[in-house]
């Protein structure tokens, strides 16, 4: 049994730190990318407060389609340029949208989603997945989660 959670009260840098300590733990040694897709979201949903659904698109054949998450259903297919996460796949950049109504294209998987962060996950230049996080609260997330996540990133870009 695994038992990775942070202390309610852990400052947001401590709960970054605890998250990439508990990904690079749970993925370790382990070559299924679905299988560490689903811990990793899993982690994501558990240690981040305030977040609807926390998961992952991957990039197959030119396109998004959905990963493992916590969450609501969420949309299958999102074609690159559309929405935040075919935007952030697209350019290749972090997306951190306080206010999702305020996005064009944004694309509603859950409509309590306020506001949302999209990293890309990048291998030898290439875009190969985006870790999504969605919150019910507008602008939940700021430039230091998105450090956060863009290193969680950085670490799953082999054993994804
Ligand atoms: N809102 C996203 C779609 C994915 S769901 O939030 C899970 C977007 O606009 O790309």
């Amino acid at each position: 049994m695994y038992d990775f959670r942070p202390a309610a009260d852990a400052p947001k840098r401590a709960i970054h730190a605890q998250l990439l300590e508990a990904a690079a733990a749970i993925t370790e040694g382990e070559r299924d990318a679905v299988a560490n897709m689903a811990n990793v979201a899993a982690l994501l949903g558990d240690f981040l407060p305030d977040c609807n659904w926390t998961g992952f698109y991957r990039m197959v054949e030119g396109e998004l389609v959905l990963g493992p998450f916590v969450g609501r259903p969420a949309c299958i297919r999102i074609p690159l340029g559309r929405g935040v996460c075919g935007t952030a796949a697209q350019t290749a950049t972090t997306q951190l949208v306080e206010d999702v109504h305020a996005f064009p294209g944004h694309i509603a998987c859950d409509a309590a989603s306020r506001s949302e962060l999209v990293v890309p996950v990048i291998r030898d230049g290439t875009v190969i997945a985006v870790i999504d996080l969605d919150s019910p609260s507008p602008a939940r997330f700021d430039a230091e989660d998105a450090g956060g996540i863009e290193a969680l990133a950085a670490l799953l870009a082999n054993r994804i």
